[in-house]
Parts: C-alpha cells; sequence; structure tokens
C-alpha cells in the first residue's frame, strides 16, 4: 500500500489529500460538509474516476450526518439527503464511478429509511467504506492480471494520473505498475506530463519517486517520437467510462497517444474496475465529456502564457474508439476485442474470456 492516504474518513469528517498542491506541498482538505467536498471535487482537490466516486460516497454520509440535525421529520431528513446526492452528482459528468457510488448509497439510504437516524448514518458509513475496501481489492487484482501482460526490462507509456492518488490505495495503471516492479521486472514508465493540469507531471511523477520506480517524464508531443526511438514498449492508462462497446473515455490525450501507438505497432491497455463500465452507454459517442474553464489553458499553474482574450477548447477528456485497444485489465480479468461479448460476460459474472 501506498505511504500517504488519498481519501480518509477520521473523526467524522472526510480528509482528502490535496492534488492540486502536489508536488510541492503535501496538505490536506477537510470536508466537515457535503458542499465543501462538492467543492473539492469540482476543483480537482480529489480526482480520479474511484476516488471521486469513493469520496462522493463519504459526503452522502456527511449529508445524512447534517440531514439529521436538521429535518423535521425522517422525509424530510430523506429529501434534504436526495437533494445532497442531486448536488454531488452535477460536480464532474464524465467519471462514471461518481455515479455508481451514488447511486449504490442512495439505495442504500431507500432501504434503511425505516429504520432510526443512528442506524442509518452507520449503515451508510458501513457501504462507503466497503466501496473503499473494494476498491483496494479490485486494484490489486488488476495488479496481478495486468502484471502478467508486462515483459521483463520493458518501458510503459502512461498518461495523466491513475494512481493511489486517483483510487483508494494502489492505483489502477499505476497499480498493474507497482504490481510489476515489485515482481522484479525491471521496467521503466515513461510520464506523458498531461496538460493542460499536468496529472502526469505532479502526480504520477511524484508516486514513481516516491516508490523508487524508475520513470521519464516527456511533454505529451514527445510521445509519437518516443515510439519511434523504441523507447515504447506498452501504453498504459486508466479509464473515467467505458461504453458497451469497449470505446475509452480517459484524460484528454489518451486518443492522439493510442493511435500513434497503433501505428508504431505498440499495445495499449487500459486499467479500470468494473464499476468504470457503463453497459447504458453503446458507445463513446454518447459519453458525455467535460469542458473545464479556459484559462486552464490560457494559464499554466497561475502564470498567464497565452492572450487573455484568445479563445480556448478545453475538453478534459477524450474517447479513444475500442479499436484502439489491445486490452482492458479488469478485476476479474483481461477483457479482449470483441469488447461487447467480453464486457457482457464480466459484468454478468462470466469467467469466459
Ligand atoms: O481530470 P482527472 O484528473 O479526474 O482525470 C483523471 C483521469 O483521466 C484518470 O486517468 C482516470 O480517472 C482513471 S483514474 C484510476
Amino acid at each position: 500500500m501506498s505511504a500517504f492516504k488519498t481519501i480518509e474518513w477520521k473523526d467524522d469528517q472526510l480528509v482528502l489529500l490535496d492534488c492540486t498542491k502536489l508536488p510541492v506541498e503535501e496538505s490536506y482538505v477537510v470536508c466537515k460538509d457535503y458542499r465543501t467536498l462538492a467543492d473539492a471535487i469540482r476543483r480537482l482537490v480529489v480526482r480520479g474516476a474511484p476516488a471521486i466516486g469513493l469520496s462522493a460516497a463519504y459526503g452522502v454520509v456527511l449529508a445524512a450526518m447534517e440531514a439529521r440535525g436538521k429535518a423535521k421529520d425522517k422525509e424530510d431528513f430523506a429529501r434534504l439527503v436526495r437533494k445532497a446526492i442531486e448536488d454531488l452528482s452535477q460536480t464532474r459528468p464524465t467519471a462514471v464511478n461518481l455515479f455508481w457510488a451514488l447511486s449504490r448509497m442512495n439505495k442504500k439510504l431507500e432501504d434503511l429509511l425505516f429504520l432510526d437516524y443512528g442506524t442509518i448514518i452507520k449503515s451508510l458509513l458501513e457501504e462507503a467504506h466497503r466501496i473503499y475496501e473494494e476498491d483496494v481489492k479490485a486494484n490489486i487484482q488488476m495488479g496481478k492480471y495486468g502484471s502478467e501482460l508486462v515483459l521483463p526490462n520493458s518501458s510503459i507509456l502512461t498518461h495523466c494520473n491513475a494512481g493511489a492518488l486517483a483510487t483508494a490505495d494502489y492505483g489502477t495503471a499505476l497499480g498493474v505498475i507497482r504490481y510489476a516492479h515489485k515482481q522484479g521486472k525491471n521496467i521503466h514508465v515513461y510520464i506523458d506530463e498531461t496538460r493542460p493540469l499536468l496529472q502526469g507531471a505532479r502526480l504520477t511523477a511524484w508516486e514513481m519517486v516516491k516508490e523508487g520506480i524508475p520513470a521519464t517524464l516527456i511533454t505529451d508531443n514527445m510521445a509519437g517520437y518516443c515510439m519511434k526511438l523504441g523507447k515504447i514498449d506498452m501504453v498504459l492508462f486508466g479509464a473515467d467510462r467505458i461504453a458497451a462497446n469497449g470505446d475509452v473515455a480517459n484524460k484528454i490525450g489518451s486518443y492522439s497517444i493510442s493511435v500513434l501507438a497503433k501505428e508504431h505497432g505498440i499495445p495499449v491497455y487500459v486499467a479500470a474496475p468494473l464499476s468504470t463500465i457503463d453497459i447504458n452507454i453503446e458507445s463513446g459517442d454518447d459519453i458525455p465529456i467535460e469542458e473545464r474553464d479556459k484559462d486552464e489553458v490560457r494559464h499554466l499553474y497561475g502564470v498567464q502564457t497565452a492572450p487573455a482574450d484568445v479563445d480556448v477548447f478545453n475538453p478534459a477528456f477524450d474517447v479513444t474508439p475500442n479499436q484502439y485497444i489491445t486490452g482492458i485489465i479488469t478485476e476479474v480479468g483481461i477483457l479482449r476485442p470483441p469488447y461487447k461479448l467480453s464486457i457482457e460476460k464480466a459484468i454478468n459474472g462470466l469467467r469466459t474470456f
């Protein structure tokens, strides 16, 4: 496990390692109410699909604790918590883990409403803790399956941050990297800087340095040349939402490196838990893509780098069509094309892929 805690429930509060401050400062944001948490999710204090879902689950607990002190009766209590769930669901649109976790908490709430407040809150907290534990377990399983794909002495290019900072712990794509490193495979990681918000440079590089995993940081536009020079043996990244046909939404730039990899004959693997698969969405065309503030592109870490009035397009994610993806590493095994079939089987608990 990691030497730091990304998300921690402590003294009836949610403590978040502030990803906006890393790597310069290791500081924490303490959420005493769900509104502070919603703001933290929006500002990317906590980010990465599984971490967003998990922290929102704890947000429902915070909302229930607050509602208990305010509600006139049980109906009013339910109304207040449902409103918080709705508010939390409005924070970020692409990572499906957010909606998955909130609907799980919502179901728990509806099932428990006939009980007393203390029991409801205790059970909601247990459910959030369960999501935490399941996420860690899934990541270790992904690490184990994914590591079988990693050749000794090979180099892996990763994009954005799909590490312990993006999950309860251990990470998805970085979980595979952690596992392979621990097995002594002598791997080397190439890290895309990941403009505009530098999750690669700030967060993945921080995790790799902390773990002592050999890594080299490159700017996003260097990936193709590194592939041409034979420096990359495998591309590996996480996902924010995977459609039923295997199209993958992930951090903007994932599509570009996948197309480049195909041209260079390099395999592209995606590591994600089943909770990131949205079987209600047939193809990537229907995945909602978050557009963020234009100043994230006009500025680089608080410093203006473009004219204040230049127009900007700032999608936070892109979609890699399934034909560019060699395999999807999940906690139940590695899914292969045709993804419609392998995804359906994985979701239905059939281990025949
Ligand atoms: O905008 P972010 O930082 O939340 O984007 C995160 C990513 O794109 C990750 O690659 C994805 O959520 C997978 S995290 C295990």
